[in-house]
């Protein structure tokens, strides 16, 4: 089978996984904390990302903060607690930028965290720079023909990881000059490359925070996957990781 009907098929089959869950939970607990989920918005409870990791982000010392498809805002709320005085999370999805506004009340940080929808980085007021962005994308490329345009499609495909170039080529010229860009990605299926690439095409380098090996995947995410991808193998060449991309300064 093709490597892109592939990714259609596995990213389809987690989101149809999700959507006949039953048990998906209004609220869920991760981090010690309570979150409120809405419907149609990507369940950290079912598959945390990056967020595990946000100690790894010196979100302390940043003055500002953008959270790109921030879903239910868990990083936003994260770093505004951590001290950050401005965060704007963004998303696509109305839901999303709903459930972010819900999270930012519940953890009393709705003074801190503003929340627009928006295609990329088309809300970001004129002149606005970021010591922090972060995203954790859509994680696979799918033949866009084959898309139906729905945000399940949007939350779970990059075609030809459009997205995902035009994230860091902008990305980089909204960074203050020490500013970072934070990546929750794995190179899914034949893209070994994929990430230093699209950095090098927009000046970055890159830096591996953190690693996690496919033994660690959460379950729902692993039994999307086929055995020859994963096998519980640590050295299985699809992981997910937390990376940090800056132009140097
Ligand atoms: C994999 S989910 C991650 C959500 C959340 N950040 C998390 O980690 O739980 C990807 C998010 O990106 C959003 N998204 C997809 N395309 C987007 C775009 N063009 N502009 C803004 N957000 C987008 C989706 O709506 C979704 O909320």
């Amino acid at each position: 089978m093709d490597t892109r009907e592939f990714e259609l098929r596995i990213g389809q089959t987690i989101i149809d996984g999700y959507r006949t869950d039953t048990a998906r939970p209004a609220v869920f607990e991760l981090l010690g904390r309570q979150w409120e989920l809405l419907d149609d918005v990507w369940p950290p409870a079912y598959s945390p990302g990056g967020e595990l990791h946000a100690e790894l982000i010196p979100f302390a010392a940043m003055a500002s903060f953008l959270e790109m498809g921030s879903g239910t805002g868990i990083m936003s709320v994260l770093a505004a607690l951590a001290g950050c005085p401005r965060v704007l999370a963004l998303d696509l999805n109305p839901a999303a930028v709903d459930n972010t506004r819900r999270n930012a009340r519940r953890h009393a940080v709705a003074d801190r965290v503003e929340a627009r929808v928006s295609d990329l980085y088309a809300a970001v007021p004129p002149g606005e720079r970021f010591d922090g962005i972060y995203w954790n994308p859509p994680f696979l490329d799918a033949p866009a023909e084959r898309l139906d345009g729905s945000l399940w499609h949007e939350t779970m495909f990059d075609p030809g990881y459009a997205k995902l170039r035009r994230f860091l080529g902008e990305g980089a010229d909204l960074l203050t000059p020490t500013g970072r860009i934070y990546l929750w990605f794995g190179e899914a299926l034949g893209s070994p490359t994929l990430i230093d690439d699209l950095a090098a095409a927009a000046g970055l380098t890159v830096r591996e925070l953190h690693r996690t090996t496919m033994g660690e995947v959460p379950p729902a995410l692993a039994r999307a996957l086929p055995a020859d991808v994963t096998h519980g193998d640590p050295d299985a060449r699809w992981h997910l990781h937390l990376l940090e991309l800056g132009s140097g300064a």
